[in-house]
């Protein structure tokens, strides 16, 4: 089938990338003429393992395009989706502008029947107004079909996740798109489910605020398990071989970050109240997350006493392992706060230095952990890379001056730290 992915960013990308990967004749749209011509090479502007393997190979078999041209992309594809940024605003809604505009250029070029596919993030009843809007603005009054697809795909997993989806959300009510979007995700073997486009859309911010709601609830219970001398791993063991509550997402840490949780969690607190409906309990799931991290920095200083001038050994830059973002990085955050007690910040990430490095150019990058254990005060693990559990801590420990360890994601076992001669402080254990 022939399709069209207008937005070549992370979800854009990646998705675009593996419907090639499966058959489809794909174009991928972007209005940023350089990162087009970078894309028309093989080059991928994200760290995302394995993307830019199936890019290559489906440029090469020509199942992938890049344009800059809408009208193209529209010309040649039966389905549209849009896949633009929707970023935050400042009191928590969200931008719409990018849909809205991406909207109105598809109307200005529909010439034959197409199905429309909102892939975005987007507030409850986005798809009612795309509908309108294309409406408004298709002059030569073509049909069409506006349908919500929403993508749930983890950063660092993307390609594994789109290739093998829990489900699959079609949000629509023509009987003609919901045959067209059926045979598009006929070569994933995955359950489908077909609602109207009000519920798919909603399907998408209900998930992700539960999940960060889990991992709230399991930050909240940490505390609980310091305060009592119980651990927290054990609990959301024990908790999680219930299959009604499942073992995923309940690791304790900093809190969430990343360019979803957060963003959407906001959303979706405004998009209730715009309905009228106070959702306490997410703002609660927000607040616990502001909490934690405030609770790690306390202590931190309980133990340092004074940060001024003291060195910092900071492990992990990016909001999560395997990926180079560092958009709502909590490790980001505490980097901010050490800098600002005057503190002298030596990072590691195997990642996202550069993105970092323009954000945060005081930090002393460091090309290793092992130079960040170097003359030391302590080590404060911020992402839950996995490389970091098997380094030579033995050799880090004498290279610091204080062998302290804060770790931000319980990544290391405490037992052999501290038989290792490591004072440590984990979360919740
Ligand atoms: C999330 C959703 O998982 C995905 O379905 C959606 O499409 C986009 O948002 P992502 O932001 O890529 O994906 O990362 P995720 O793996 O969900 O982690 C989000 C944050 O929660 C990270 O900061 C991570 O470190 C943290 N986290 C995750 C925990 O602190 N504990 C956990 O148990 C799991």
């Amino acid at each position: 089938m022939k399709i069209a992915i207008i937005g070549s960013g992370y979800v854009g990308l990646t998705t675009g990338a593996c419907f090639a990967d499966v058959g489809h004749e794909v174009i991928c749209v972007d209005n940023d003429a350089k990162k087009i011509k970078m894309l028309r090479e093989g080059q991928i502007p994200i760290y995302e393992p394995g993307l830019e393997e199936i890019v290559k190979k489906n440029l090469a078999r020509g199942f992938l395009h890049f344009t800059e041209s809408i009208a193209e992309g529209v010309e040649k594809s039966l389905v549209i989706f849009i896949a633009v940024p929707t970023p935050p605003l400042e009191d928590g809604s969200v931008d719409m502008t990018y849909i809205e505009r991406v909207a109105r250029q598809i109307a200005a070029v529909l010439k034959e029947y197409r199905v429309i596919v909102d892939k975005s993030t987007v507030p409850v009843k986005t798809g009612e107004k795309v509908y309108q809007t294309i409406k408004r603005y298709n002059s030569h009054n073509i049909d069409f079909d506006v349908v919500s697809n929403p993508e749930f795909l983890r950063e660092g997993v993307a390609v594994h996740d789109l290739l093998h989806p829990d489900r699959v959300v079609i949000g629509a009510t023509s009987d003609r798109a919901i045959n067209i979007m059926k045979e598009l995700y006929s070569p994933f073997k995955a359950p489908i489910l077909i609602t109207d486009l009000n519920s798919a859309e909603l399907i998408k911010h209900a998930s992700n605020s539960f999940l960060a709601l889990k991992i709230s609830y399991i930050n909240a219970l940490s505390r609980i398990c310091e305060a009592a001398g119980a651990n927290v791993q054990m609990v959301a063991e024990g908790m999680g071989l219930d299959h009604r509550i499942g073992k995923h997402f309940l690791r304790a840490g900093i809190g969430w970050g990343g360019s979803c949780f957060p963003k959407d969690v906001a959303a979706f607190i405004k998009i209730s109240q715009e309905l009228g409906y106070d959702f306490k309990l997410l703002k609660e799931v927000s607040q616990i997350n502001v909490d934690q991290k405030e609770h790690f920095l306390r202590k931190i200083k309980n133990v340092l006493w004074v940060l001024k001038e003291k060195r910092i050994g900071l492990l992990g830059l990016a909001f999560k392992n395997n990926t180079d973002d560092i958009r709502s990085s909590v490790a980001m955050d505490l980097a901010t706060a050490f800098l600002k007690e005057g503190a002298i910040v030596q990072a590691f990430d195997p990642r996202a230095m550069e993105k970092a490095k323009e954000k945060l150019p005081s930090i002393h990058y460091c090309s290793s952990a092992q130079e960040v254990a170097r003359d030391s005060d302590c080590i404060v693990i911020a992402t839950e890379w996995e490389e970091f559990i098997n380094l030579d801590w033995k050799s880090m420990k004498s290279a610091m001056i204080s062998p302290i360890i804060f770790d931000g994601r319980n990544l290391l076992d405490k037992k052999k730290m501290i038989n290792m001669g490591f004072h440590y402080i984990g979360i919740g254990n």
